[in-house]
């Protein structure tokens, strides 16, 4: 019996495992010693541009890097995926998304890269179908309407020409206000085409905001899941995002700030004409060097932060400068696992990204004992079941 139980255990422990995704870019291609990425069962290099899948026949595939380079550094059964597209990279989806012709040789050309790199697969982020993207000003979405039918085509051209084996993931939107082209019509259209769904639950106050809010909030992040699970999206096949660096913005120094720094007034921080970015909102990684102007109040953010239970989120308001700030310490990281991951039975998580972490790691590992937490508990409950099996 006890042999047996040994056994189901291993078992379950494989097909337990909860998926583990890093993005590792271009920006800051770090990957630290072995031990700390063990646990990591996908990585998704960031990016390849969209542009290149609609030539008729290219001759090179340009990255930072290769997926034989990369593989080396990761464990042995690590899938190596290329991710096509990234914020600003609309224009090369929307013309591959077009035509049947333009579908067929985008797809076409994504099988001719994923051979010739040998990767596992592909991860598709295009932000985001149907608009709100970097040109929302220049190109309404009144222009991009058809998108939001044209992409699961375009997903489904791309499934066609890789086969059922390869990997394809998409990283779609965290704000239910991007969610153009996930309806409850698409969503399980775009669901037959991929193996999982990367759920961007960060950047979820950006330079579009004129409130404080949390940027990866822990309430902002279940939202964004329950919309795409509302939508037909299995909780299984739902990857929850997280974020390895920080985001500052402007605060109105007569905004109310001073009596509830949730939800108070921020600065313009977008041009309301071009969309264009007026400064008075960044981000930079735990791997940046920190803007010299803002090091005086970081230095007070790290030193007196805060958690704001009701809306699950790290954050500190500098009264003396107006600055918001907002990002996940290991804590928030590590809260995010029973009331998201566990509650909702998501099958994973990823990072933006790996090398963002540099040089201490904090924060990856605090992901991958959060990872441990969800793998675990699924072991242990087909543990439980396999013994209910034996009595
Ligand atoms: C603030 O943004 C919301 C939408 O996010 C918008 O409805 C509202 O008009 C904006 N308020 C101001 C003062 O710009
Ligand atoms: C990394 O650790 C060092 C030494 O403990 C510390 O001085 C530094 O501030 C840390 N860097 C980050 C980005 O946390």
């Amino acid at each position: 019996m006890i042999l047996s139980i040994y056994i189901s255990f291993m078992a379950m422990a494989h097909l337990g495992s909860a998926r583990y995704i890093m993005y590792l870019t271009g920006q800051h291609y770090v990957v630290p010693e072995p031990s700390l990425v063990s646990d990591i069962s996908h990585v998704a290099l960031a990016f390849m541009q969209s542009s290149i899948f609609n030539e008729a026949q290219p001759s090179v595939w340009p990255l930072f890097t290769t997926v034989s380079a990369v593989r080396s550094q990761f464990a042995k059964d690590t899938a190596i995926l290329v991710a096509i597209g990234g914020w600003g990279d609309t224009e090369g989806f929307s013309k591959a998304a077009a035509t049947e012709a333009s579908r067929k040789l985008f797809a076409k050309n994504v099988k001719a890269m994923v051979d010739y790199t040998g990767a596992d697969g592909v991860d598709i982020d295009w932000e985001y179908p149907g608009g709100n993207g970097e040109d929302y000003k220049t190109t309404p979405n009144s222009e991009k309407a058809w998108e939001i039918q044209a992409y699961p085509i375009l997903l489904s051209d791309i499934r066609s020409a890789l086969g059922p084996k390869k990997i394809i993931s998409a990283a779609v939107p965290g704000l239910r206000r991007d969610m153009l082209a996930f309806t409850k019509e698409t969503v399980p259209k775009i669901n037959a085409c991929l193996d999982f769904f990367n759920i961007m639950t960060y950047d979820l106050m950006n330079r579009r905001d004129n409130i404080t809010k949390h940027h990866t909030g822990l309430q902002l992040s279940l939202s964004a899941v329950n919309a795409y699970v509302d939508n037909g999206v299995p909780p299984e096949k739902a990857n929850l995002g997280f974020a390895f660096y920080t985001k500052w913005y402007k605060t109105d120094p007569h905004g109310g700030c001073d009596k509830e720094p949730i939800g108070c007034k921020t600065v313009l921080m977008e041009d309301p004409t071009t969309g264009a970015d007026l400064g008075q909102a960044g981000a930079f990684s735990w791997h940046d060097q920190v803007p010299v102007e803002l090091e005086k109040s970081f230095e007070k953010a790290l030193g007196n932060s805060m958690y704001d239970i009701e809306q699950g989120g790290n954050y500190f308001w500098d009264a003396e400068e107006n600055i918001w700030w907002s990002w996940d310490t290991p804590e928030a990281i590590d809260k995010k696992f029973p009331s998201i991951v566990k509650q909702i039975g998501l099958g994973g998580v990823f990072a933006w990204g790996l090398g963002e972490d540099a040089p201490n790691w904090t924060h990856l590992k605090a992901l991958t004992a959060g990872v441990k937490t969800v793998s675990k508990s699924r072991v242990s409950n087909s543990v439980d079941y396999a013994m209910k099996g034996e009595l």
